[in-house]
Parts: structure tokens; sequence; C-alpha cells
């Protein structure tokens, strides 16, 4: 395998990945020893010092700086919110939709962008789903658009079978009709690399605790700043571009931050902003197109390995179309996943079979081990592995 980076060096900063093996960060990655130090940073100063609050927002201003960095925006369009889900009704309710418009979706789309939506029916939004195809583009949602259309929100990855679809043809349409355009990116965030200025959303949410290396409980919002017309739900100090000093809340000063703080709303998790700060370090380090070229690598082998074993894979095979670290094996999860467990492989069930998803430290042999398992579970029992 081409080596596009210090793989070794880098799987020994995440030592569960030495205790068996980890082929699930499709789901969540294992906490790396920069993020774990972070984390102890934090908490022995809450510990000692009973919380410098001023000295953690300063670096949770610098993180967010970094975010942007990966994004290719500005710090004044990043907000930290509490997860993917929250990003994507923050965007939905931002919309100045009213009963009759619609918004296109993708049928089978992850449910916590598709509800953020689906909510809006309540309002007499309607929310079309378009067949999804191998392949997603432009032409996917063109002949669904209509004099009613206003928005396309759609995942750039699917954590169900691995698909990577063009978001910026979908992008230029967008923009070519004068649609709002709302990303989730949280399977692709990481991994995939992205510039959100060539995109064109409007909105991009993601969590943290994937490609993100962070655990659960901080997610991402992208704004464009341009859109100023585009105002939060919720409000709370924090949003308004003059927060009253005297805590005395007046209700004709009600003027928007001017930047993506308008959708944050109380205090932050800070914990988790430090380990994000350690995790963009380590990403930048290395560099997002090495790591998504050696999950490619990696994906290759695996699909050498599955075709060899005659077991089909669920989603795209072209690396032009297919997530770089994430893949579907058509074994049915009921029957294998403790079978692979029980080897001591971790792995996900989806709708229609095996995930098995990459990080920054997984190696060939880690591949090589999952289709020993595979090959091991066909020779005990005297026939090839079953496909889906
Ligand atoms: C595409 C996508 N969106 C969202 C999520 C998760 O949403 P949240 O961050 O709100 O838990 C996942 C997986 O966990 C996902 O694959």
């Amino acid at each position: 395998m081409t080596k596009h980076y210090d793989v070794e060096a880098v799987r020994k900063l995440f030592p569960a990945a030495e205790k068996m093996t980890y082929l699930d960060s499709g789901f969540q990655t294992p906490m790396s020893t920069p993020v774990r130090q972070a984390l102890e940073v934090f908490i022995e100063e809450a510990y000692e010092t009973a919380g410098p609050k001023a000295i953690w927002v300063e670096r949770m201003e610098g993180v967010r700086a970094k975010v942007a960095t990966l994004l290719n925006a500005g710090p004044q369009e990043i907000a930290f919110t509490k997860n993917t889900s929250e990003s994507m009704n923050i965007a939905a309710n931002a919309l100045p939709l009213k009963p009759g418009d619609n918004v296109l979706m993708l049928h089978g789309d992850h449910p916590n962008n598709a509800y953020a939506f689906l909510n809006l029916t309540r309002k007499g939004v309607e929310i079309r789903f378009v067949p999804m195809s191998e392949v997603v583009n432009a032409d996917s949602f063109r002949p669904y658009i209509d004099a009613n259309t206003r928005a396309i929100s759609m995942s750039q990855v699917t954590f169900h079978a691995g698909h990577c679809f063009d978001i910026e043809s979908v992008g230029r349409l967008c923009r070519e009709r004068a649609l709002y355009y709302v990303l989730d990116i949280m399977q692709g965030i990481g991994v995939v690399p992205i510039d959100v200025k060539r995109v064109g959303a409007t909105f991009i949410g993601a969590g943290t605790h994937k490609g993100l290396l962070v655990p659960q409980g901080l997610g991402l919002l992208y704004w464009d700043s341009c859109c100023t017309e585009l105002e939060p739900a919720y409000l709370a100090a924090i949003s308004l571009a003059h927060p009253p000093a005297d805590f005395i809340a007046r209700p004709d000063e009600l003027e928007l931050s001017a930047t993506a703080g308008r959708f944050e709303i109380g205090n932050f998790n800070l914990p988790a902003t430090h380990a994000l700060g350690a995790a963009l370090d380590l990403i930048a380090s290395i560099g997002v197109e090495k790591i998504a070229a050696h999950c490619l690598d990696l994906g290759d082998r695996l699909i050498a390995g599955l075709d060899a074993c005659g077991v089909a894979l669920v989603g795209p095979r072209e690396r032009h179309h297919r997530a770089p670290h994430i893949y579907v094996a058509a074994l049915p999860a009921d029957e294998w996943l403790n079978y692979f467990a029980d080897k001591g492989v971790r792995l996900s069930p989806e709708r229609d079979g095996l995930r098995i998803s990459f990080g920054m430290f997984n190696t060939a042999s880690d591949v090589d081990r999952f289709l020993d398992v595979l090959r091991e579970h066909g020779s005990a029992s005297g026939c090839s592995p079953k496909a889906a």
C-alpha cells in the first residue's frame, strides 16, 4: 500500500485500536491520546482552580478558527451546537418557509436530517423525497423542482452504504434556481475534504464524534454569513449583537449577532471544545486529503478481499462515487455481527449488511484480519460466506 503518512505512528495515539480490530469509526472513533490530554488539562483546571472560564472561552474561539480553516469558512460563519440534529433543526427553522413551499430531500437519508425538515410539515411545508441512487447530483433533483421549491437538504456521505454524493453540482443547481442548500456532513467531516465556498451551501451541520475524534455532545454549524435574512428560532443573550451588560433583557434591543453566534444559545460544551482543538491539530498535522487517500486504499483492499470471498459490496465501488472510509458488506447483520464481535472485530449493523468503517489509524492488517475472520467462518461451516 502507498504510504500517505506515518499510519503506524498515528495508530499508537489510539490505544483502543491495538486492543481490538476497530472498524467502526462511522459510529464513533476511539479516543486518542491528544484528545485525552486536552480533556485532562480542562479537568485539572476545573478541579484545581474552579474553572478559568474566560481562558476556556478564549481557547474555544481559537478552536472555532481551526474549524473554519478545515472548512475554508470564516470563523464568524461557525457556530457550536450540541450535535448534527441540532444543527439541522437550527437550519430548517431559520429558512423563511411558508405553507405550500416545498423542500427536496433524499429518500432514505439519515433520519436526523430528515426529521428536522419533516417537522416543518406541521407548518404546511411539503417535504418531497427524491429517489436515492448510486450517484446523486444536480440531475437527481432537477426534475422535482417547481415554482414552490425553496430548498434542498441532503447528506454528503451516506452512513448506510458509503455513497459520497456530488454536493458541488447540487450547490450549483441551488445557486442557479435561487434555492437554499442545507448539508449534513456528519459522516464526511475530517475524512472527506470539503471547501464550503466551492460547495455554496447555506447551512452545513455536523457532529464531532466520528471523523473529528471527539466524544459525543458537540456539533458544528456553518452558516453562509451573506444570508443575513436567516434568523434563529431560539434566542439567548449570546445570540444578540449587543447582549445587555446588566443582564436585564430589553424588548426593543433584539438585533441579532452579525456572526453565526446568532444561532448559539447559552453556555458551551467547553470540555468538548478543548478535545476538538487537539483533534483538529492532529488532523491538520496529517491533512484530510491524505487521510482520505489512505482510507480509499484500505477500501480497495477490502473490496478485492470481499470479491475473492464472493461477498457483495452494498453501495458504490468506483473511487469517485464512494466515501473513502465507509463500506457495507452484504452479510446479514443478525447472523454475522456477534460472530465478528466474538473475534474482537468491531463493526456496525446496517440496513443491508455489515458496515466496515475506517479511521486515520486503521492499517492493511485490520482489513486482512476482517477478511481472515470472514474466511474462517466459511471454512468452519464448510461453505463460502453467504451473501445477503
Ligand atoms: C449522516 C448522519 N447525520 C447525523 C448523524 C448523527 O446525528 P447526531 O450528531 O445528531 O447524533 C449520523 C450518525 O450518527 C449520520 O450518519
